[in-house]
């Protein structure tokens, strides 16, 4: 877990759907349940902020790859009134330490062409690979529905620094 200041990034809890949810506004409860489901799947590991005890942004993770493992994280949002503050980085610096616990190799994202957010990505040394594709997702809505969204997106990668000792390396491939 990353403690910076005042900031505490760490998993959300079952309890705590409803008030993500009331956070993050753009999100319905549903949207926020259905992470909580696909956690229970195995599919992502889905992380809160919380500041001074109100949580103040999400972020979902998911390692993927066998031999060469690249950390996934999607799903990041920061509450409104929060935003601009510094809570989105510090949010994927924490991902990023994760990742670098967990041996992975690199950290990719999915963002919007017209998202904002690649500033703010660019700015963290994600740099975009590969052509724009239509990234296709469910939006899970309030009355039990949901709303198939499909975004241009761009594929955007940060390469990381093996976090192993070289002599322990070495060591485990002798
Ligand atoms: C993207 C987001 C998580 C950033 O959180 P934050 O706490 O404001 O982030 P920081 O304060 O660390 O950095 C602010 C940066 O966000 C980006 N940003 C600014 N307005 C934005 C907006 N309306 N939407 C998305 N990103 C925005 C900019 O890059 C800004 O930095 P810059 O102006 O110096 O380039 C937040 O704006 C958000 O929740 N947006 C809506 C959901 C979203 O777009 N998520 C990303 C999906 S890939």
């Amino acid at each position: 877990m990353t403690t910076l200041p005042t900031l505490l990034v760490r998993p959300m809890r079952e309890a705590e759907i409803a008030i993500v949810a009331d956070s993050i506004k753009e999100m319905s409860q549903a949207q926020i349940a259905n992470r909580w489901r696909e956690q229970l799947l195995g599919y992502r590991e889905v992380l809160v902020a919380e500041l001074d005890g109100a949580i103040v942004g999400t972020v979902s993770m998911g390692v993927v790859g066998g031999s060469e493992p690249t950390m996934h994280l999607f799903a990041l949002e920061v509450a409104p009134e929060q935003r601009n503050r510094g809570i989105g980085s510090s949010i994927i610096d924490h991902v990023i330490s994760e990742a670098q616990q967990r041996d992975c190799r690199s950290v990719y994202l999915e963002v919007r062409v017209d998202n904002p957010a690649r500033r703010l990505y660019h700015r963290l040394g994600f740099r975009r690979v590969g052509p724009s594709f239509v990234n296709a997702w469910y939006q899970f809505n309030q009355d039990g529905t949901r709303t198939r969204i499909e975004e241009p997106s761009i594929r955007m990668v940060k390469r990381l620094a093996s976090n192993k000792h070289p002599a322990t390396r070495s060591k485990t491939k002798s």
